[in-house]
C-alpha cells in the first residue's frame, strides 16, 4: 500500500502556502466531508443528522467535459477515515479512492488530494470507500456528469439521484449499520424513498419537451425498478457507456450504484411521471406537469450518443477463464468458507461478521483472486448459489456481460447477478493496479463480498 500519507498531505499544504496568492487562489477546490442536519422529511419533522459533501445531499454536482481534469482536495471532517471513489471513471489506480488497497483511510481531521483527467463521457458518480455501508447511508454521494463534446438536442437535463433511508418518524437514522441480519439478506434497505433529497421532483415541462435524464442509484440495498407514464423513453447509455442504438423502453431496472441515461419526450396530456414499481403499487418519484407547448411536435427519434473509447475484447476463445462462484447469505449452503488464509465453519464466519464468499473466500483476500497481464482478455464467471442478487461491481474497467450464443452485452461496470444465477463478464485488463471486484449492495460487500484483481 503505496498511498500518500498524511505526512505527504501536509508536506504539499506547506508547499501551497508558499505560494505566490495568485498561485494558491487557483489551487484544488476543497470537497468537504461533515456532519449536517438535513431536512429529508416533509412538513414539521424534524431535520435528520447526516454525513455530506460541503453540507449538501446528494454531495454537488461535479460536471466537466470529456478528457478534462478533476482535482478535488477531499477534507475530512467526519469523526471517522473515509476516502472518495470515482466510481466508474477509467483513472490511474492511485486515485482510485479505496481504503486499505489503493491508498490509506483519510484519517478524520486530514485531507487528500485527488486529480486526474476523465477519459469517457456519461453518468457517473463519487462517494466513500471506507466503512461504505454507513458512510453512504448517511448521505455521502453526489453526481459526476462528463460531458460528450457534441451533446444531443434536448430542452432540459435534470440529474435524479435515488436512494432510501431507513428513518424514524422523527427524523432519526437507524443507527445499527452493519446489522447481520441486513448482511446475510438484502441489505440495509430503506423505509422512505428520495429523489435528490426529496420524496418527488416536481419539474414543469411543455408539451412535446425532450428531456435528458440521468439516473442514479445511490442506495445501499434497493433495486429501482421504474417505469415511464406519458413519458416516450430510450435508454441511451448505461453505467455511463452509450448503448451502440438508444432502445426505446418504458421500464428501466437500477441495481445499486447502476445509471442509466434517458431521454424522454414529454408526450400526455397529463403530466409525465417516472414512477417506481413496487410491491404495493407505484409511487412517483419525479413527474413533469404539462404546462403549455414547448414544441409543435415530438423531435425525431434520438441519434446514439458518441461512443466513448473503450478497448474491444479479444476473441472469446482465447481469452482467459476465471470462475467465481458467489456462495452465503440467509437460506444459503456455504458450510465454510476461506478466512484470513485458513478453511472456517459457517458458524466461526458468523462470529466474525462474515456470511458470504466469493471463489471460496470470504472478505479481500491477501493475494489476489488474479493476476492479469496488462492487455489480456479476460472472463470472469459469476455464479451465484445464493438465494439473493447481487449488483457486481469491477473497478477501473467497464465490461460487456457474454450472453447466450456469444452476444455481448453494452458496456457496464456494475452487473445485476440474480438468485441461482450464472452470469459471464469479459473484458481487457488495460489499466494497470489493484482493482476491487465486490457487490455493491454495501452490506454483503462488508460481511464477505470483496475480492480484488491486480493488473500488472
Ligand atoms: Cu461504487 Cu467499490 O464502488
Ligand atoms: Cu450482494
Amino acid at each position: 500500500m503505496s498511498g500518500p500519507t498524511r505526512r505527504d498531505v501536509l508536506a504539499g499544504a506547506v508547499g501551497l502556502a508558499a505560494a505566490p496568492l495568485c498561485a494558491m487562489a487557483a489551487g484544488p477546490v476543497a470537497l468537504r466531508a461533515a456532519p449536517m442536519p438535513v431536512r429529508l422529511l416533509p412538513g414539521r419533522a424534524p431535520a435528520t443528522d447526516l454525513w455530506t459533501y460541503d453540507g449538501l445531499v446528494p454531495g454537488p454536482e461535479i460536471r466537466l467535459p470529456r478528457g478534462g481534469g478533476l482535482a478535488r482536495r477531499f477534507v475530512n471532517d467526519l469523526p471517522q477515515g473515509s476516502s472518495v471513489h470515482w466510481h466508474g471513471i477509467r483513472l490511474p489506480n492511485a486515485m482510485d479512492g479505496v481504503a486499505g488497497l489503493t491508498q490509506p483511510a483519510v484519517e478524520a481531521g486530514a485531507a487528500f488530494d485527488y486529480a486526474f483527467t476523465v477519459p469517457d463521457a456519461g453518468t457517473y458518480w463519487y462517494h466513500p470507500h471506507n466503512r461504505t455501508f454507513e458512510q453512504m447511508a448517511r448521505g455521502l454521494y453526489g453526481p459526476l456528469i462528463v460531458e460528450e463534446p457534441d451533446p444531443p438536442e434536448v430542452d432540459a437535463e435534470l440529474v435524479l439521484v435515488l436512494d432510501d433511508w431507513r428513518i424514524d418518524r422523527d427524523g432519526a437514522l437507524a443507527g445499527n449499520f452493519g446489522d447481520l441480519h441486513d448482511m446475510s439478506h438484502a441489505g440495509r434497505i430503506g423505509n422512505w424513498v428520495t429523489v435528490n433529497g426529496i420524496s418527488e421532483l416536481k419539474t414543469p415541462a411543455g408539451s412535446n419537451a425532450r428531456l435528458r435524464l440521468r439516473l442514479i442509484n445511490a442506495a445501499n440495498a434497493r433495486i429501482f425498478r421504474l417505469g415511464l407514464k406519458g413519458l416516450t423513453g430510450w435508454i441511451m447509455a448505461l453505467d455511463g457507456m452509450p448503448l451502440a442504438a438508444p432502445q426505446a423502453a418504458d421500464r428501466v431496472v437500477l441495481a445499486p450504484a447502476q445509471r442509466a441515461d434517458l431521454i424522454v419526450d414529454v408526450v400526455g396530456p397529463d403530466e409525465g411521471v417516472v414512477y417506481s414499481i413496487e410491491r404495493d403499487g407505484g409511487y412517483a418519484l419525479a413527474s413533469f406537469p404539462v404546462a403549455g407547448t414547448r414544441r409543435p411536435a415530438r423531435l425525431a427519434a434520438p441519434r446514439p450518443l458518441p461512443p466513448n473509447d473503450v478497448a474491444v475484447p479479444g476473441p472469446l476463445a482465447a481469452a482467459r477463464v476465471i470462475e467465481m462462484p458467489i456462495a452465503g447469505g440467509a437460506m444459503g449452503r456455504m458450510r465454510s468458507a476461506r478466512l484470513d488464509g485458513r478453511l472456517v465453519a459457517m458458524r466461526e464466519l458468523v462470529d466474525a461478521g462474515m456470511v458470504w464468499a466469493m471463489a471460496g473466500t470470504a472478505g479481500m483476500p491477501e493475494a489476489p483472486l488474479a493476476t492479469l497481464v496488462r492487455g489480456e482478455t479476460v472472463r470472469i464467471v459469476m455464479a451465484n448459489d445464493t438465494v439473493w442478487p447481487h449488483a457486481m461491481h469491477l473497478h477501473g474497467h467497464h465490461f460487456r456481460e457474454v450472453r447466450p450464443a456469444e452476444a455481448l452485452g453494452p458496456l457496464r461496470d456494475t452487473l445485476l447477478v440474480n438468485p441461482e444465477e450464472r452470469r459471464e463478464i469479459i473484458f481487457v485488463a488495460d489499466n494497470p493496479g489493484d482493482w476491487l471486484l465486490h457487490c455493491h449492495m454495501l452490506e454483503h460487500a462488508a460481511s464477505g463480498m470483496m475480492t480484488w484483481l491486480r493488473v500488472s
